[in-house]
């Protein structure tokens, strides 16, 4: 069928300033004190348990306690998505000595229990607070007290008097450095309502990871008396991997959560902290540590290591230059970075490959040898490695880098790939596993050929376990949405957005949004290819975590690669526009960086025509790269700075459009039109 791609594009006069569109997808609360909308279950004899409710606290009758009657009295409450906070609750009467209440906390309905929480250690389930009620008055959990994460709260009274309650609250602890959790910088629409919710719930459950820096740590707690007490960074706010646990800085967590933060919040202030406190124990031979304090030793004939996320951690510093375009925290740290590269660098041997001794990795299974994952990752950190040093003016490593980096992808090309699969194997001595993080890799670090690229894509589809998600074979019988992370992005990179789209929709919406064991709010560590809610790596089901960073990938990749706004170098100085809609028929985004705001909106219609228009700030520019597969036939583009004389347009193979100092000019007001002859 003839196609008529067509592109108009046209700058909006300056917007007055407004508060950030689609704010009401926002899932971060206008108060910090909540109370919940619902009561999910009663059971024994509570009399007036509404009072505990929204409605029930602010109605003016008098009967604003809910009324606990003798032993095993409780009422479930359901707060409708997943939240963060110490309770709080008012005792109005008591009756009966040795009266207590207890109160647990469950981020799925599955947990729902009279007299546990769900679970941080796979040990066992976490006791309730409880609290001995000597008489009337306000009863507060202290800091340490608070839980990380759960959607349901349930209040258990024991004993054989009766207690009434109101006022129960939940003060809302995450993003502390945040005076308005609301105050989004970036924001994302689309013709999917599935897309909207998944893309605004990534931003929301890395705001529950985003914690105050002196409650980390839920690892090794006890089952009973747990509380979160480490100081595990300096800085106000330290963005962790979970919400009710791991509590802790992981490095390889933040290569998702840091880009889709930076694409909503922007409070990169977190990520800082948490590389601070990573770069603070660096040993003095460059190993980086596996995770941050506590859980990492810093003793070094102790200390944790990965190969990958020793890497990742380097990753993170690109992202977080790429973002701030912070020059001096570079400087800074640049001595660390090469440092950290030389240690990895040891590790390449006489095949190219580097020879991966260490199995630490996102708990996957089987890390080591000449592994693909493993590999990829240090080809892409050498590449963004040059980059940084290009911005330094360090030619020392230039050479060294480019010959290693040219080295892996010569041969992890010849020595991993199995043309019979289309895919990467794991390792020079496997033949039979293809793992969803390295083939994901090969292709999100530039590895690999286009056509191998879309290849691969095409056997990753070709797995998808549905109604579930994709499967990472290397982890066992589990879906991962940390590597499935870097699996969205590998298919937009490779050409086929239609496959990210409906990936994203059916695994991240239709079951990490919409099964009811979920909080419809946030997104979980890990689970099963058959649906159930056991991640392969811990014995203790309940012990998953229902708010993970590492598992918000699809926020970034729709708004880089969906809406196509994307930085190639810091703050946006120069950045690459490159939307692919795969399908939809209307797509938006926006955020800011250091040098402002960048935005853009597309909408597509059957025939093939796309309109859009897309903003950048005064003072840089770019390349805008269409999604033109067959030749154009009319090409307009309405822009700043009058007509366009020179030829702008090669449309013969990808429809790249590249105007190096026209686009400049978009930021003038006045329109410019250019038609494409051919046809
Ligand atoms: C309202 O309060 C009165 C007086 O305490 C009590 O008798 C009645 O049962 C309460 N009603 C409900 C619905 O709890
Ligand atoms: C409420 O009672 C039901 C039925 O006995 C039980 O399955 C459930 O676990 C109880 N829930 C709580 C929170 O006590
Ligand atoms: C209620 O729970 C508290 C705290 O665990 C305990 O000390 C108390 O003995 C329990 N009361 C009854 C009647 O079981
Ligand atoms: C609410 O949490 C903040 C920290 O986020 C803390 O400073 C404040 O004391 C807490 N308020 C209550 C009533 O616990
Ligand atoms: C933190 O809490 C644990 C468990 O209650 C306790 O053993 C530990 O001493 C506390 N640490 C600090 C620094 O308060
Ligand atoms: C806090 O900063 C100090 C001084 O730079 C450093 O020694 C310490 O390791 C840092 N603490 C953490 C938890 O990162
Ligand atoms: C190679 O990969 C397989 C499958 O993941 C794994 O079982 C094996 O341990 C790996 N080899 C090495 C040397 O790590
Ligand atoms: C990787 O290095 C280890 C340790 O030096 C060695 O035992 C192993 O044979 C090497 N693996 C390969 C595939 O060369
Ligand atoms: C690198 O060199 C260029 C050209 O001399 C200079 O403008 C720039 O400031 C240098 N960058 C740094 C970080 O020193
Ligand atoms: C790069 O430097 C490392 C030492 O840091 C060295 O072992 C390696 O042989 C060098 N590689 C190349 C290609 O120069
Ligand atoms: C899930 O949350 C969305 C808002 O994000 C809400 O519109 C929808 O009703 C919720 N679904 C259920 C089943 O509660
Ligand atoms: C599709 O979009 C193009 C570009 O805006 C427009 O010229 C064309 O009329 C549209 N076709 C239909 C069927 O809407």
């Amino acid at each position: 069928m003839a196609r008529l791609p067509l592109l108009s594009w046209c700058l909006p006069l300056l917007a007055t300033a407004a508060s950030v569109p689609y704010s009401e997808y926002i899932l971060a609360p206008s108060s910090r004190t909540l109370t919940a909308p619902t009561v999910h279950e009663v059971n024994g004899t509570v009399r007036n348990a509404a009072a505990l409710t929204a409605a029930g606290a602010s109605s003016r009758t008098s009967n604003s306690s809910a009324v606990f009657v003798g032993a095993n009295s409780s009422v479930t409450l359901d707060f409708g998505k997943n939240i963060a906070g110490n309770v709080r609750f008012q005792v109005d009467a008591v009756s009966g000595s040795n009266e207590y209440i207890g109160i647990s906390f469950t981020e799925s309905s599955m947990w729902i229990s009279p007299d546990k929480c769900d679970a941080t250690q796979d040990e066992g389930l976490d006791d309730p607070l409880w609290f001995a009620i000597s008489g009337p008055g306000t009863y507060t959990a202290d800091i340490t007290h608070q839980r990380g994460g759960f959607r349901y709260l349930n209040v258990l009274h024991n004993s054989t008097g009766s207690v009434s309650l109101s006022a129960l609250t939940v003060n809302w602890t995450a993003v502390p450095q945040m005076s308005d959790p609301r105050d989004y910088t970036g924001y994302f629409h689309s013709s999917s309502e599935k897309l909207n919710r998944v893309w605004y719930a990534g931003a929301y459950t890395n705001q529950l990871c985003s914690i105050d820096s002196s409650t980390g740590s839920a690892l090794r707690l006890p089952l009973s008396g747990w509380a979160y007490n480490y100081t595990i960074a300096n800085g106000t706010a330290v963005l962790v991997d979970g919400a009710k646990r791991d509590r802790l800085v992981w490095p390889g967590d933040i290569v998702i959560s840091g880009p889709s933060i930076f694409v909503s919040t922007n409070r990169l202030d977190a990520i800082r902290s948490g590389l601070d406190s990573l770069l603070a124990i660096q040993l003095p031979d460059g190993r980086l540590p596996y995770s941050g304090i506590p859980f990492q030793s810093t003793d070094p004939s102790n200390f944790l290591w990965s190969f990958t996320y020793h890497l990742h951690t380097l990753n993170d510093i690109y992202d977080y230059y790429l973002f701030t375009g912070d020059v001096e925290y570079l400087k800074s740290v640049w001595g660390k970075y090469k440092l950290g590269m030389a240690y990895i660098l040891q590790f390449i041997d006489s095949s190219k490959l580097a020879n991966v001794t260490s199995s630490a990795d996102w708990l996957r299974f089987g890390m080591g040898g000449h592994n693909i994952e493993a590999n990829a990752i240090l080809y892409y950190n050498l590449n963004l490695g040059l980059k940084l040093a290009a911005v330094l003016n360090d030619t020392s490593v230039v050479s060294n880098w480019t010959t290693t980096a040219q080295g892996i992808k010569q041969a992890a090309n010849a020595l991993l790939w199995d043309e019979s699969a289309n895919l990467f194997r794991d390792n020079t001595t496997n033949t039979s596993l293809h793992p969803q993080d390295g083939n994901a890799w090969a292709i999100v670090s530039g590895l690999v050929s286009p056509s191998r690229a879309s290849a691969i894509s095409a056997a990753l589809q070709a797995r998808w376990v549905r109604p579930y998600g994709a499967p990472a074979p290397e982890a066992g019988a589990t879906v991962s949405p940390f590597a499935s992370g870097f699996e969205v992005q590998a298919h937009y990179l490779a050409g086929h957005p239609e496959r990210a789209v409906e990936l994203i929709e059916f695994m991240w919406a239709d079951f990490m949004l919409d099964d009811p064991r979920m909080t419809n709010s946030t997104f979980i560590e890990g689970y099963s290819t058959d649906g159930s809610l056991h991640y392969a790596p811990y014995s203790n089901d309940p012990r998953v975590s229902h708010a993970h960073g590492w598992a918000t990938g699809p926020t970034s990749a729709l708004t880089f690669f969906g809406a196509g706004l994307q930085l190639t170098s810091a703050g946006g100085k120069t950045w690459l526009v490159k939307p692919q809609l795969g399908g939809l028929s209307i797509l938006s985004a926006g955020y800011t960086s250091s040098l402002g705001k960048f935005s853009a909106s597309w909408s597509a219609n059957s025939t093939g025509g796309l309109q859009g228009e897309f903003q950048t700030p005064p003072g840089t520019s770019g390349t805008l790269t269409l999604p033109v597969t067959e030749p154009a036939k009319r090409l307009v583009l309405n822009g700043p700075g009058g007509r366009q004389t020179s030829p702008l347009v090669n449309v013969d193979t990808l429809g790249s459009v590249t105007g190096r100092p026209h686009l400049k000019e978009l930021v003038l007001p006045t329109c410019y039109q250019k038609r494409d002859k051919r046809r």
